[in-house]
């Protein structure tokens, strides 16, 4: 699936994106805003995402489906459903490298994906996780008409500290 736009094109991944994806994901400020554990990221551990994440494109109904957010011919970010549950539910999850931050990219991407994941995968509720330090990311939810459905008092461990997160969904 491909989705382009005058500001991005979403598609699937190939191996050959390891090295920008590795470049491009590689900053604190993205993974700090994350469920991903790893830091530093190195290529290797592309790789073995890719591994992982290529397959799915060719599966009926995969548990997840992640898309590159390609801008200039280059990965500069991901959107992924996960958890999916045909006809009935998925996890939204994303980031983007801080350089086009706050361009409205990701309200837009978050727009074509969950449009794309209800149609799809006739899902009737997508839900998102979003650490309590995060408002940008609350917000791109909420401009997508996500509500918030309550607060997840410390869900999340990063270095060994519990942090609370807002659960939002969008509801079909
Ligand atoms: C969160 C993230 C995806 C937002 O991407 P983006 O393309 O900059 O988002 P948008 O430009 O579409 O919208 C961001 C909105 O949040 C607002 N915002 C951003 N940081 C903010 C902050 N610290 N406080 C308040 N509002 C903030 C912006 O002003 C913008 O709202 P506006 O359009 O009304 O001005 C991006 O910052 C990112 O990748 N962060 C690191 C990874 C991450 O947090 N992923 C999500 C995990 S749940």
């Amino acid at each position: 699936m491909i989705i382009k736009t005058k500001q991005f094109v979403l598609r699937p991944y190939r191996m050959s994106d390891a090295d920008d994806l590795a470049k491009k994901i590689n900053d604190w400020r993205i993974i700090r805003n994350l469920a991903l554990q790893i830091f530093p990221y190195k290529k290797s551990d592309a790789l073995i995402f890719l591994k992982k994440t290529l397959p799915n494109y060719k599966i009926k109904n995969p548990g997840s489906l992640v898309l590159g957010i390609e801008i200039d011919g280059k990965i500069a970010g991901s959107v992924g459903l996960h958890k999916i549950e045909p006809g009935h539910q998925a996890e939204i999850g994303y980031w983007l490298a801080p350089v086009y931050w706050g361009n409205g990219i990701m309200t837009n991407v978050v727009k074509k994906t969950t449009a794309y994941g209800f149609k799809k995968f006739k899902l009737k509720r997508i839900y998102a996780k979003v650490f309590i330090y995060n408002p940008g990311s609350k917000i791109v939810l909420e401009k997508n008409g996500f509500k918030l459905e309550g607060i997840l008092k410390k869900a999340a461990k990063k270095k060994g500290k519990f942090i609370d997160e807002y659960l939002l969904a969008k509801v079909k």
